[in-house]
This record gives C-alpha cells, sequence and structure tokens, in this order.
C-alpha cells in the first residue's frame, strides 16, 4: 500500500522541515521526486540524503514567486521525465503582526510567495497532468481555520490556498485531477525555529515550550508525521478524496476551549 513507483512527484520547499520529510518519504515509496527551492543547500543536502538512501532525487533551483522561473523549471521537468503526477505545494514563509503593524512590503511578499507561488506551480503543472491525471496536495495551516494572534498576513495567505484547493479540485475534476490541503497545527522544523529567533531572541526556549503547550496533544507535530498523511493523499489509496481539508493538530482546532 500507498507505493508511488513510477510516478514524478514535485515537491516544493523540499530543502527543509515538512518538505524535507516528504520528499524522503516519496522517493522511500517509489517516486522520482524533484525538489524547487530558493536555498541550494538544504535542497541538494535533501537531494543527497534521498540517493544515498536508494531514492531518486533532483533539485532544481527556483522561487515559487516567479512565474517564469516556475514555468520553465516545470518545463524542463516534464521534458526529463514526460510528465508530473504529483505536485506538493508547500514551500511557504511566515510572518508576524495585525492588521496595524503589518508593512505593505510583508503582505506583499508573504502574498506573492504562498499564494502566488500555489497559483505559478498549479498553473504550470495542470496542462502536463491533464492528460493521465494527477494529484495537488496545497499545505495550508489551522491558521485558515480559526483565528491566531498576529498572524494577519500568514492567515490571509493560508486561507486563500484553501480557498484555491476547492476551486482547483472543482475545475480538474474532469481531468482525474485530485487536489487536496493539509491544515498542520505547530511543527517543529526550521520555519518554528527561525521564526522564535527572530521575533523572541533570548527567549526561544519559554516560547517554544509555550507553543508546544497550545496543542492539546501537548507538543509540537513531527514533519514525518505531517508526510505520512501527505504520502497517503498523494497515493492511489486516497482515490475516492478531493476537495477536502485534512486539519492535522494535536487537537487544536476542536479540543482548544
Ligand atoms: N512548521 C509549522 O509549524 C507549520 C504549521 C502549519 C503550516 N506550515 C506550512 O508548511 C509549509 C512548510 O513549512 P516548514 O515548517 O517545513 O518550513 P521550512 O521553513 O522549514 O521550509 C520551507 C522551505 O520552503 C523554501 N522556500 C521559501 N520560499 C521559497 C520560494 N519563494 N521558492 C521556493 N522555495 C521557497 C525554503 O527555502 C525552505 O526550504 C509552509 O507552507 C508552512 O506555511 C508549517
Amino acid at each position: 500500500m500507498f507505493k508511488l513507483n513510477g510516478k514524478t512527484a514535485l515537491i516544493t520547499g523540499g530543502g527543509s522541515g515538512i518538505g524535507k520529510a516528504m520528499a524522503l518519504l516519496f522517493a522511500a515509496q517509489g517516486a522520482k521526486v524533484y525538489i524547487i527551492d530558493i536555498d541550494s543547500s538544504g535542497a541538494l543536502d535533501t537531494m543527497n540524503l534521498v540517493n544515498l538512501h536508494g531514492g531518486n532525487a533532483h533539485f532544481k533551483k527556483c522561487s515559487i514567486s516567479d512565474q517564469q522561473q516556475v514555468n520553465s523549471t516545470v518545463d524542463e521537468i516534464v521534458s526529463e521525465r514526460g510528465s508530473i503526477d504529483i505536485l506538493v505545494n508547500n514551500a511557504g514563509i511566515s510572518h508576524i503582526g495585525n492588521a496595524e503593524n503589518t508593512s505593505t512590503e510583508d503582505f506583499d511578499r508573504l502574498l506573492s510567495v504562498n499564494v502566488k507561488g500555489v497559483f505559478h506551480a498549479v498553473s504550470a503543472t495542470v496542462p502536463f497532468m491533464k492528460n493521465k491525471g494527477g494529484v495537488i496536495l496545497n499545505m495550508t495551516s489551522v491558521a485558515s481555520l480559526v483565528g491566531l494572534p498576529d498572524r494577519f498576513a500568514y492567515s490571509m495567505t493560508k486561507g486563500a490556498v484553501l480557498g484555491m484547493t476547492l476551486s482547483i479540485a472543482k475545475d480538474y475534476l474532469k481531468y482525474n485531477i485530485r487536489c487536496n490541503s493539509i491544515s498542520p497545527a505547530r511543527v517543529h522544523t526550521p520555519f518554528v525555529d527561525g521564526f522564535l529567533a527572530k521575533n523572541y531572541p533570548g527567549n526561544e526556549q519559554e516560547m517554544f515550550n509555550k507553543l508546544a503547550a497550545t496543542q492539546p496533544i501537548g507538543r509540537m507535530a513531527k514533519p514525518e508525521e505531517i508526510a505520512h498523511l501527505a504520502l497517503y493523499l498523494c497515493s492511489d489509496e486516497a482515490s475516492f478524496i478531493t476537495g477536502s481539508d485534512y486539519p492535522i493538530d494535536g487537537g487544536f482546532t476542536r479540543l482548544n476551549n
């Protein structure tokens, strides 16, 4: 079960955290994995790790916020592989702030990576999926489902990803393309460590513990736990699932009362 033999999977942001865990797992399950990232060193680490374990991974340096770059990267992958079967829109960036103290520049930056990045990857990939079907999986967040303090721009982007998920699922159902999303609560990745170092210097451990405790289950998720759900949703075993969002949150959205 959950085998991806013969499939080509494109994972954005595969150089770190959740994307890295997905690249390792998808490759272990037989997929040829293409990692798209702006961080060459992280992505090459992931690629080498996959290949060291007998998997098959490639890296293409590309910023998902640049439509031209995404189009030519997808064209390159299709010319190497013939098709793309799985697209995981995972790359994303965080931001702290409310509607008053979020700058227009930060708002635009979040929009350009977290929202337009998904648009660019989907619009470039879908024409090559249409003839034989495929799977698109988007990474959103509990920020798309509940109000989180000081996540104005971030929540805006993740709400948009949820909306795009439904729209894509509807439009491409007739082409046998399934589209779903995953909404994690906090996952312990460099995303969280970087955010703590930037926003709570000197208080990182205290804030880490506080953030961990906001999940009723009492800890953050491990990237591998998200990757397992992603694998299921991208596998043929999930062939009846489209247009759905899956919170994976240690009880965060339903049990925090
Ligand atoms: N970690 C969490 O607590 C958490 C919770 C909910 C949702 N998410 C979402 O999961 C996804 C992955 O998060 P993570 O924690 O693994 O993050 P991470 O920061 O560890 O990894 C993100 C990767 O995306 C890459 N990236 C950033 N901007 C890019 C761009 N413009 N083009 C290409 N690559 C780019 C980074 O270089 C990095 O390798 C994000 O969309 C994030 O919003 C994370």
